[in-house]
């Protein structure tokens, strides 16, 4: 009804599509406070939108957000939250090879609901040496399989029992013998296994565990009702995990672009590092650096498409059309965009380059188009309205800072006066890339401290409420965008965007202003 309106060429005067925005202002550049959206006529709410995004045919995401390959942001809890609540984590490359291989083994055998690690005790152990094994590890469960020397099961040990009345008494006489514990084959399990456990729970009344044992009978996991009651109610909740064919939760690692001693890529040590990443289960690889238009990175992403020809591969970052098809063209699938807008980025003070994102997303977004690729906004996004004002051009954002202070996040907490912080700090900061990271700055390790120039700054972030709150948030803001934008989805959102410049007035409108603040938004 709107485009038919007399008026619409009023608001098409002053409310610009993407194209004829962005090239009036060529020589500006643009990011996501510069501008604001129109409101569009809609007949959507925004609880109907769907934020799904496709990124590969094998990377399907329910919601368009990925965190950072950060050694202060993705490691394997990260990633497994990022999955349950449908984005995906980027696991970083600061971890030796075999850690980072672990970490993609622990996000893509994460059943969720199926403990697959089920803290285990032996017959000849006292009820008072786990009632210390429970102190010391600070357990919040009291039940504990009983096995022999092999794994083998032979009985539980209710938790009703680890009392200190029953401190002397052996895990032997306190058990519940095998015979009646209840177990299922892990052949059983199909491939919905958390559907499988939530029958048998129904169909037995009173029983709390159900024990996974493989043919010889050792354990092979756990599940607890009030573990699978919790799914079942996550469920029904907006975010759903996003998961590969086989029902595991979907994972990604970065990968650098390895040099030898005589400064030449280390083709060997790359694809070893690639296959061993594709045998874990990896769904997509990500050759992160900081300046992807480069040989280094063509060559990298090259070698991986010719090794790995089904693999998705994200590469970057970059900030040009030419930089998209040059990824492209060497056969990446996903390019990053961004150069310097991350909030713990220095690259544009330190070397003086970098396009504001905004811009560089516009321009990037056209090459894609062309190219037939994703594009990733990736930094500076500080708040719900810059992730709608990124999907206007991007297919997903990539987020670091605004998830860094989650319990996810890897780092311990710190107390200042009398608040909380965790660490957050830059790739290119000098104690990441002394950490491993030097390789994405086109540095070597060994290089860090004399000679290099850091490109990021180490920094606290206020500690923030668990991933699942931050991502609701997050969604929901992006979902209220599409809903004033009467935008059912992100193609739509794409294609309805109507931009204008904001002044500094304009700006400062845009934030709570002459109010004495009492409670923050969320
Ligand atoms: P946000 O704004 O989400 O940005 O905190 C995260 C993104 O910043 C990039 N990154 C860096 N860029 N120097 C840079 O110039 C650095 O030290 C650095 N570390 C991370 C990266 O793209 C990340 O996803």
């Amino acid at each position: 009804m709107a485009a038919n309106s007399p008026l619409s060429s009023l608001d098409g005067t002053f409310y610009k599509s993407a194209d004829d925005f962005f090239r009036e202002h060529a020589s500006l550049g643009l990011t996501y406070d510069d501008v604001t959206l129109a409101t569009l006529y809609s007949e959507i709410l925004p609880r109907e939108t769907n934020l799904e995004t496709t990124l590969h045919e094998r990377l399907r995401l329910r919601i368009p957000i990925v965190s950072a390959d950060m050694d202060t942001v993705t490691e394997a809890p990260m990633a497994i939250a990022m999955a349950l609540h449908g984005g995906l984590g980027l696991l970083h490359c600061n971890l030796t090879e075999s850690e980072q291989l672990s970490h993609v083994s622990r996000v893509k055998n994460n059943v969720h609901g199926l403990i697959q690690d089920p803290i285990e005790v032996t017959a000849d152990q006292y009820i008072g040496d786990v009632l210390t094994l429970v102190e010391q590890r600070g357990f919040s469960f009291r039940t504990f399989p009983v096995v022999d020397e092999n794994g083998v099961l032979i009985g539980l040990l209710p938790g009703h029992t680890v009392r200190p009345r029953y401190t002397a008494t052996k895990v032997s006489a306190a058990m519940t013998p095998r015979a009646q514990v209840q177990t299922i084959h892990e052949r059983d399990l199909g491939k919905n296994p958390i559907a499988t456990a939530d029958k048998f729970f129904n169909e037995h009344i009173g029983i709390h565990k159900l024990l996974v044992v493989d043919d010889s009978d050792r354990l092979r996991g756990l599940f607890t009702i009030s573990d699978i009651e919790r799914i079942m109610q996550e469920r029904h909740s907006q975010l759903k995990p996003a998961r590969d064919e086989q029902f595991r939760l979907l994972c990604g690692a970065a990968v650098t672009a390895t040099r030898n001693s005589t400064g030449d890529l280390d083709r060997d040590r790359i694809l070893a590092h690639v296959s061993s990443l594709v045998k874990r289960g990896v769904d997509v690889v990500a050759v992160s650096t900081a300046h992807g238009f480069s040989k280094g990175v063509g060559d990298t992403v090259r070698l991986i498409r010719d090794n790995f020809p089904d693999l998705p591969i994200i590469a970057g970052n970059v900030t040009s059309g030419e930089g998209v098809e040059y990824l492209s063209k060497h056969g990446a699938n996903i390019v990053k965009i961004g150069q310097g807008p991350g909030s713990i980025c220095t690259t544009r003070i330190v070397a003086g380059v970098g396009i504001p994102q905004l811009t560089a997303l516009y321009v990037c977004s056209k090459a894609a188009e062309k190219c037939g690729v994703r594009i990733l906004a990736d930094g500076g996004i500080t708040k719900s309205g810059d992730i709608v004002k990124a999907l206007t051009l991007a297919h997903g954002v990539i987020c670091g800072g605004l998830l860094a202070g989650c319990p996810e996040a890897p780092g311990q907490l710190m107390e200042i006066n009398g608040k909380l912080y965790k660490q957050y700090r830059g790739m290119g900061s000098l104690a990441a890339m002394q950490a491993g990271g030097a390789a994405r700055y086109g540095h070597s390790s060994k290089d860090s401290v004399r000679k290099v120039a850091a490109e990021g700054v180490e920094a606290l972030k206020e500690v923030s409420p668990p991933l699942d709150v931050v991502l609701t948030q997050l969604a929901g803001g992006l979902q209220s965008g599409m809903g004033y934008l009467g935008a059912p989805n992100i193609a739509a959102l794409r294609e309805k965007a109507r931009y204008i410049q904001v002044s500094p007035a304009g700006q400062r409108e845009s934030a709570p202003h002459d109010i004495v603040e009492v409670k923050t938004g969320n």
